[in-house]
């Protein structure tokens, strides 16, 4: 019997794979084609003080081996999202992270405390890549409001915090020591890639709000690159975002230094890509004679190395 679990922070996740933040909804589309209990966790789109609208359309742009989307992150806030949607995420049985993102220190803060005061959440991840609205930049991108917004949410929960980490930086990996130093518990990584299109017909930007987040197949390799040059660098667990469509992609993040994968895109083009991912981890370690998935974690490295 292959052992799927693993751990992060603290937290038994039953197997390595989740869906990433704002591609899966539980209760809607996904509904009929495989039960979220099988899940290794599950997890909200983002969430927010306040209720927002999104973008204005168009808000998603195919391009190849991946899209751009600039939804904008619509949010219902946070009071409906503690009232409604938590309390369903809770009952599907796999350990429940929550995603916020705040606009200053003191409503990262008032999230996180909400959240934790709920008792409803087993995690807590920072959409990092939000802008920080008091000061005109991405909280990912610079180092002190990185540091200090880890170390503010740190500070105001007992619930591990994963700080989920943009590529739209020089060095993520740089990024992902600062926030471990300020007392993250995990990293997640990456976010989109910031990118455009033009529609030629019209003569003018594809999206709506001009530029959008680029996933999908196309930032992979850019995303396994990040999650190998991290691992060399922090003790504290990775999950690998970026591009997985097959059990085949995660086991090459796993083998970079991931201790759980995150499906995003892939969701909206296979909405039985997780359970497949899944099972095909599971095919792979059994195959090459492992006890356990853990086994994998970073193995890429030592490989290199000989
Ligand atoms: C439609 C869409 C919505 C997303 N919404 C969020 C979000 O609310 N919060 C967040 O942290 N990331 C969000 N993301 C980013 C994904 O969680 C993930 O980091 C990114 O898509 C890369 O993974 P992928 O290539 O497997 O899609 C979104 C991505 C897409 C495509």
């Amino acid at each position: 019997m292959i052992d799927l679990s693993v751990e992060i922070a603290g937290v038994t996740l039953p197997n390595p794979v989740l869906p990433a933040s704002g591609t899966y909804e539980v209760a809607e589309v996904h509904e009929g084609f495989f039960s979220p209990a099988e899940l290794g966790a599950v997890i909200n789109k983002t969430i927010f003080m306040n209720p927002r609208t999104g973008n204005p359309p168009p808000r998603i742009w195919e391009t190849p081996c991946g899209m751009l989307n600039a939804i904008g992150i619509p949010s219902e806030g946070l009071k409906r999202f503690l009232e409604e949607q938590l309390p369903r995420l809770r009952s599907l049985g796999p350990p429940v992270i929550v995603s916020i993102a705040g606009n200053s220190i003191e409503e990262w803060r008032d999230l996180a405390t909400a959240v934790d005061r709920s008792a409803s959440a087993d995690m807590i991840e920072l959409d990092l890549s939000c802008p920080n609205l008091e000061r005109g930049f991405i909280w990912a991108s610079d180092r002190r409001a990185l540091s200090e917004v880890v170390a503010a949410v740190v500070e105001a929960t007992a619930l591990p915090v994963i700080s989920k980490l943009s590529p739209n930086v020089t060095d993520i990996s740089e990024m992902a020591v600062i926030a471990e130093q300020a007392g993250t518990a995990a990293v997640s990584m990456v976010n989109s890639y910031l990118g455009m299109a033009i529609d030629i017909k019209k003569r003018q930007p594809a999206l709506g709000n001009i530029t959008g987040g680029l996933t999908g197949p196309a930032i992979r390799p850019l995303a396994v690159y990040s999650v190998f040059t991290t691992f060399q660098k922090i003790g504290v667990p990775i999950i690998g975002i970026g591009g997985i469509a097959t059990w085949r992609d995660a086991v090459e993040f796993l083998l970079a230094g991931a201790t759980a994968v995150a499906v995003g895109t892939q969701n909206f083009v296979n909405p039985l890509a997780m359970k497949e991912v899944i099972q095909g981890i599971a095919g792979y370690v059994e195959q090459v004679g492992f006890p356990s998935v853990r086994d994998l974690v970073g193995l890429a490295h030592r490989q290199h190395k000989q």
